[in-house]
Formats: C-alpha cells, structure tokens, sequence
C-alpha cells in the first residue's frame, strides 16, 4: 500500500524537531540570556545610586557600540523608535515631508515619520535581501521625482521627498551601495534602519556606515538586549552633538542651572539600562557565532523540503547576523501558511509570519506608495520566522 504523503505542516515541524529536539520546552521567537557581567553592573548601579540619565556605563556602553561597529558617534536613547524620530529630526524633516520606507517592515519606522508629520512613502521590497530593492525604486523616481532647487518632489503630490530609511530586514543588510547612489543622485538622505543588524556586515564593513545616521533597537527579543533602548549612530560630530542635546532635554551643560535652548526630549538611556548592555555587547560575538551556526543547521535541514520552501540565506555581499531565521515558502505553498503556523505552534515551536504590510494599516492606508509592491505582498504571504535565540544552538548540539 502506498503511503498518504505527509502534509507540508508535518514535513515541516519534523524538521524543525531536528534543530529543535525537546517537546517539552517551548522555543520562542528571540530570547535573550544574560550569562555574563549583567549582575554585578546592575548592581553597582544599585550600589552607587547611578539608576537614571546619569552613569558611567552610559558613556561605557557608547564606547563599545562605537568599537564595534567603526561608527564615530553614538548616542543611547529609550528604544529604537526615538533612535529615529531624533535621526529624522536631526535631518530637518518637516510637517508634509515624505519619507520613502519599505512596505515590508516593522510599523516603528512608518511611526517615528509620523510624529514629525511627515508621511511615510512605500516601496517594494526584493527577494534577495528582504529590503528595499534599488533597481525598482531607480525607475520609480525616473517616473515619478522630480528635482527643483537640489530637492527631489514627488511630481504626483508635489510635496518633498526627503528620507530613504531602507531597513535591514532580520538582520540581513540590504544593497547599500546602489541605494546610496540612487539618493545622492536624487538629493535624497539616507537614514539606515539597523534597529535588527547590530553585528551585520555589507561588503565587510557594519551596516550603519552608508547613512548619514543610522539606528539600533537593543528590545528584548534583539540579538543583545537593554530591556528597552536603542542607539542613534553618526560620523558625524555636528549631528551626533545635536542627538545628544535632544535626546537630553536640549540643557544646555551647567554645573546647577536648569536652562533649556530648544524643545527637547527625555529620551537617553538610563544607567541600568546601558548597565545590562554593557555585559551584553561584550558577548556579542558570540552571540552572532552561534546564530550564524544555527542559521547553517536551518539551512542544511531545509534542503530536502526545496521543492516547497527555502531558508533564507545571506545575499553574497553580505554578512549577516542572522537575529531572525527565516523560510520562505515557494510561491505555490503561501496558501499553506497559516496551517503550518498553527501546527508549529500547537508543538510548541513559535514561528511567526512577517509584519502585516504598513500600506494596509488603518492609519497609514492613505499614503503614497508604489502601485506594484508586488514583492512585498509575496514575500509577506511567505515568510516563516523561526526560533532563533542565540543559545539554541549550544541547546541544540547538546541534545544531538
Ligand atoms: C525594523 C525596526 N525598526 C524599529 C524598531 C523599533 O525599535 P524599538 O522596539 O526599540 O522601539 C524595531 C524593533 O523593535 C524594528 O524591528
């Protein structure tokens, strides 16, 4: 008797259980682990009563992000959503201002547009990275930009078009370098969103080089975490000493008087917080060794299933950090989707789809965008997020 071919759900959670062995523990999306220096600063934070906006592992955690990531200036803040509302902020972005943003990302970046007035402007994504694709949006501002005064409008509503804020989709870098062209070209500013790519390299140098600013999240579920925070980067020293005053309440340095020069905002990063990043980027490394070797365990598992999905690898001028693994599945499978997510969760296993398109939120409906975003509502009807916490992968040889 011929045996019933097993549904793709199936095939699916079996070979999730190859990386994933133990039924008894629920794998979740993106969870931190604090085995380093994490108690012993929070403590002496506790100790020495340096818990809010003043404290050395402030300036201690900037340092580090900064000799990490080659970028001259840094400035922790609350969360990554301030990380860019003070970098669209810094580069003068102004009420009726249209940002042009992926369709496919996390609703932060439409919203941090939005607290400035400004309008986010949606763009398709491509397959090959997940992010912003430079050869669609080339065509798309030869048809519809125009440039007047060395500003580049959009001939349809006639308002500016003043940011490009591609994002680094899982911690896969986009194609800078076209979409870097592509702006100086259009007297576009490029704002990059790393919120997900700390310790993701494009053509070997960290994401966050190609943007006048750039931003990080350090979330919970990001590859190190501050509980809540964020960080706004530069090479910039005029603009990284403007994100500081901001971010600060604009006070103007005094040993005790309380003089505010412009409106600013309460957005530093507390000591405790920068405490527990302090110890948690000095594991960094680690972290990104063992999200690089579970990714290859995904990938070698996922071979057999070609035929219905793939598991997204790295673009070859790219290497990424891997924070979110992913399958996409083959076009003719997107219709399976929900099932298979349903199933992997029932098993304890909490993959999660792909953002709902910001195009199609209620409040974000109305804003200008690219007819065919044809990529992204694919990509969006495919993509499956794996477990992909750091520590699974030492979790995982020490079950094989
Ligand atoms: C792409 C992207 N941008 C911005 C943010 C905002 O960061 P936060 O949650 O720290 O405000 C996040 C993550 O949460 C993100 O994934």
């Amino acid at each position: 008797m011929l045996n019933k071919p097993q549904s793709l759900e199936k095939l699916i959670l079996g070979k999730l259980r190859a990386v994933l062995p133990d039924k008894n523990i629920v794998y979740a999306l993106s969870e931190p682990k604090f085995n380093g220096r994490e108690l012993s600063n929070l403590k002496q934070c506790l100790d020495t009563a340096w818990v809010s906006t003043g404290g050395e592992f402030i300036d201690e955690f900037e340092k580090k992000i900064a000799r990490f990531t080659k970028i001259k200036y840094v400035t922790a803040v609350v969360n990554g959503t301030a990380a860019l509302h003070v970098a669209l902020l810094l580069i003068n972005t102004k009420p009726g201002d249209e940002v042009l943003i992926p369709a496919l990302t996390f609703v932060a970046t439409a919203n941090a547009i939005s607290y400035l007035g400004a309008i986010p402007h949606f763009i398709d994504s491509e397959e090959k990275t997940l992010g912003v694709d430079p050869e669609k949006l080339k065509e798309y501002l030869k048809k519809n930009a125009v440039i007047r005064n060395n500003a580049c409008y959009n001939k349809k509503t006639k308002r500016p078009i003043k940011a490009l804020v591609p994002m680094h989709t899982f911690g896969h870098p986009v194609d800078l370098d076209p979409l870097k062209k592509i702006c100086r070209n259009y007297r576009i500013i490029l704002i990059e969103d790393a919120a997900e790519a700390l310790g993701s390299f494009y053509k070997g140098k960290h994401v966050g080089h190609w943007g006048k600013l750039s931003i990080l999240s350090f979330n919970g579920n990001k590859i190190i975490t501050t509980g809540g925070g964020g960080a706004i980067l530069t090479n910039n020293k005029n603009l990284a000493e403007q994100a500081r005053h901001i971010t600060t309440t604009a006070k103007v340095d005094h040993s005790w008087a309380y003089y505010h020069n412009r409106v600013g905002f309460n957005y530093r990063l507390p000591n405790l917080n920068a405490a527990l990043g302090s110890a948690q980027i000095d594991q960094l490394p680690r972290f990104i060794k063992n999200k690089r070797k579970l990714a290859r365990r995904y990938a070698q598992v996922f071979k057999t299933l070609k035929n219905q999905v793939q598991f997204f690898q790295e673009a070859e001028f790219s290497k990424s950090n891997y924070w979110l693994n992913a399958i996409l599945l083959n076009p003719g499978e997107a219709k399976h989707r929900n099932k298979i997510l349903n199933h992997t969760n029932r098993n304890n296993i909490l993959t999660r789809p792909a953002w709902n398109l910001i195009h199609t939120l209620p409040m974000y409906r109305k804003c200008p965008r690219m007819e065919d975003l044809s990529c992204a509502k694919s990509l969006a009807s495919r993509i499956i997020n794996l477990p992909s916490s750091a520590f699974l992968y030492e979790l995982s040889t020490k079950h094989a």
